[in-house]
């Protein structure tokens, strides 16, 4: 039996226990047997969650490039590491082999190097899904800078912030995007991000689109003369286990994103190890994930875990209704994709078109379906079932945070019996609790609380980028020693676990995670708005849609509230992006309010989901009387 991978339930359960009973001497040898080191750890395991303070692997020496690429130039030198699938059907796939990838990545770096990049600064990368943004991602790693992706769908505003809050003084991007029919202009939206931004000194340019741009003299700078003339050999940057390996932002119920912190051993460890188990990757196999490498699933399942594994990984430049509801299943039959990997809202909205759109397609090759992001609805996961795994790929679907590194509750595949809806069992290693109201652990099954952590795992994050004390408050203040994932869960019967939601102002919508506070901040900038609240209400399709309640300063105008919601929805887009513009608008007097002026948010909730039977005693407001205007929709005299 090897604690690395497991093949049944029963090999689970005993991987679990030791785990659990030792968790040191698990880790350890884990580390020892399936990674390259340059030195050995001291210390496996340090930590106080009170602090907090958490250390995997102190004294080790490493780069996890070495452990990506290098190492499998003995035995994969020709196997396909990367496999880029372009957005337009009819450009060619590029197979990416490991000595490419070892010769790209380490040019990039040189590159890096060249232009003044040292080990510890900080490279903001807003690329699309093509191979540059992986190569820019471990090139980073391989010097030992930082990494700091954001998401290409992100506005100039939200880039913005992200760059002066991890202080990058490189950007790399790409002309333009294509997305479907439609080409992005990115160069543009990162000129307008740091118009007033002086720290950043190069912008590194991807020709992709062939799109017109402007290049400023002296600070952008295109990239392929450089790799031209850069050397296909670079000495890895020697890192301390907890030395930063990237930041990547999340949004925060309240202020601005939170730059999650992960580090290098550890954060290697985990997404290696919880790859390997989640997909049982075998040699041959093709593994897809069709998630952007701007979100942490990305980050440990399309690069670092996959590569570790010396597996085939799958970018995928485009996008899933593009040029038709057929690019994914035509993609899998291509490429005879062996394990797939997605996210509900992409389930739903391809579970919505003619099943034809499926047929046409022979996925035989399928082995492991998976899904991450949000909860999985039941109905979703029974398309997803018959239509592509024909009944006989068991899905996994997976629970964990851009703050957790990787995996955490999930059943392994062909061990695990799965129940659609439910996460199912912790990772070995892992240890959730749920907690009650008065902050008690509560024990044994039929049980719901809030979902916390008792234990530290290696790929957890280590802190908020500048910011510890938000780490503190945010992770381990609601209940005392443990991190507290703010996601509630119910344990059924036989332990299984179901995640039933944020218990937070965090909305996810189509599977991003979308603080309230940053869209309401948004909202409010336009001239005619007093304040806001925004809540969640289920969408077929997202999962999750937002409704604003917003009060206007002239309210009863005669204003055009058509223009006026087509003006709000456009500076959310600026400030946040398209993926937090509201669904339902409604224009009031005034917000529910308690009497410390605390918007009444629970209350805003109900009225929105129709359960106006249930919303309390509504007269200690300080203002009972906008619940009734809202009920009536009279909040709003057009
Ligand atoms: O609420 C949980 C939900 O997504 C949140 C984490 O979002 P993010 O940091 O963007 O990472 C997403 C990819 C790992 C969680 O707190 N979530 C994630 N996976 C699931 C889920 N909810 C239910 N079931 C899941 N499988």
């Amino acid at each position: 039996m090897s604690n690395y991978h497991i093949k049944n339930l029963e090999e689970y359960w005993q991987v679990y226990r030791k785990s659990i009973n030792e968790p040191e001497i698990f880790w350890s040898e884990i580390a020892e047997e399936h990674f390259l080191w340059r030195k050995k750890w001291d210390k496996v395991l340090e930590w106080d969650f009170d602090k907090p303070s958490i250390k995997w692997y102190q004294g080790a020496e490493l780069n996890i490039t070495e452990n990506c690429i290098d190492r499998h130039l003995f035995n994969r030198a020709d196997k396909t590491a990367i496999l880029f699938e372009p957005n337009n059907p009819q450009e060619k796939a590029q197979h990416i082999t490991y000595k490419q990838l070892s010769e790209r990545v380490n040019k990039m770096a040189n590159v890096l190097k060249s232009q003044g990049v040292n080990k510890g600064d900080r490279v903001c990368i807003y690329l699309p899904m093509i191979p540059e943004l992986a190569i820019s991602v471990l090139a980073c790693a391989r010097i030992g800078a930082i990494h700091s992706v954001v998401f290409a769908g992100f506005s100039a505003d939200a880039l913005a912030t992200r760059i002066k809050d991890s202080g990058s003084k490189m950007i790399i991007t790409s002309d333009g995007a294509y997305r479907g029919n439609k080409t992005i202009e990115l160069k543009k939206i990162v000129d307008e991000a740091i118009v007033d931004i002086d720290i950043v000194n190069k912008v590194l340019v991807v020709n992709r689109t062939k799109t017109k741009i402007n290049m400023k003299n002296g600070r952008d700078i295109w990239l392929a003369p450089l790799l031209i003339k850069s050397s296909d050999i670079c000495e890895a940057t020697i890192m301390k286990a907890e030395d930063p390996l990237f930041i990547l932002y999340t949004s925060g119920s309240t202020g601005k994103p939170k730059g999650m912190v992960h580090t290098t051993a550890g954060y290697m460890v985990y997404s290696a190890y919880t790859f390997k188990n989640i997909f049982q990757y075998q040699e041959k196999d093709v593994y897809w994930c069709t998630a952007d490498i701007g979100w942490i699933t990305g980050h440990s399942y399309i690069i670092y875990g996959p590569l570790a594994n010396g597996a085939t990984t799958v970018m995928f430049e485009g996008i899933p209704s593009y040029p038709d509801y057929g690019r994914f299943w035509e993609i899998v039959e291509k490429h005879k994709i062996t394990q797939f990997y997605t996210a509900p809202t992409a389930i739903r909205a391809l579970a919505k078109e003619k099943l034809d759109y499926v047929n046409r397609y022979d996925l035989s090759s399928l082995k492991i379906l998976g899904t991450v992001g949000e909860p999985i609805n039941e109905e979703a996961w029974h398309w997803y079932n018959d239509n592509i795994g024909k009944g006989k790929s068991p899905i996994v679907d997976t629970w964990w945070q851009t703050e957790t590194g990787g995996i955490m509750i999930s059943p392994i595949p062909f061990s695990t019996p799965t129940i659609p809806t439910y996460a199912t069992l912790p990772l070995p290693g892992i240890q959730p609790v749920l907690v009650g109201n008065d902050g008690e652990e509560l024990q044994g099954n039929n049980k719901e609380g809030k979902l916390c952590m008792k234990f530290p795992w290696p790929g957890m994050a280590r802190t908020i980028w500048d910011n510890h004390k938000r780490f503190k408050d945010t992770y381990f203040s609601e209940v005392k020693n443990m991190y507290f994932t703010g996601d509630g869960a119910l344990r059924n019967a036989v332990g299984y676990y179901r995640i039933t939601g944020r218990t937070d102002d965090v909305i996810i919508v189509s599977g991003h995670n979308l603080g309230t506070a940053p869209i309401e901040d948004a909202i409010n900038e336009h001239p005619a708005v007093v304040e806001s609240a925004i809540v969640g209400f289920p969408h077929s399709i997202k999962g999750n849609a937002l409704c604003g309640y917003i009060t206007l300063k002239q309210y009863g105008e005669s204003r055009d509230h058509d223009n006026l919601k087509a003006e709000i929805n456009q500076m959310i887009t600026e400030r946040i992006g398209g993926i937090a513009k509201l669904d339902q608008i409604q224009f009031t007097v005034g917000l529910p309010k308690n009497r410390s002026g605390k918007i009444m948010r629970r209350i805003l909730r109900k009225i929105t989901l129709g359960d106006i039977e249930n919303l309390g005693d509504t007269s200690t407001l300080l203002n009972p009387e906008v619940v009734e205007l809202i009920i009536e929709g009279r909040a709003v005299k057009v």
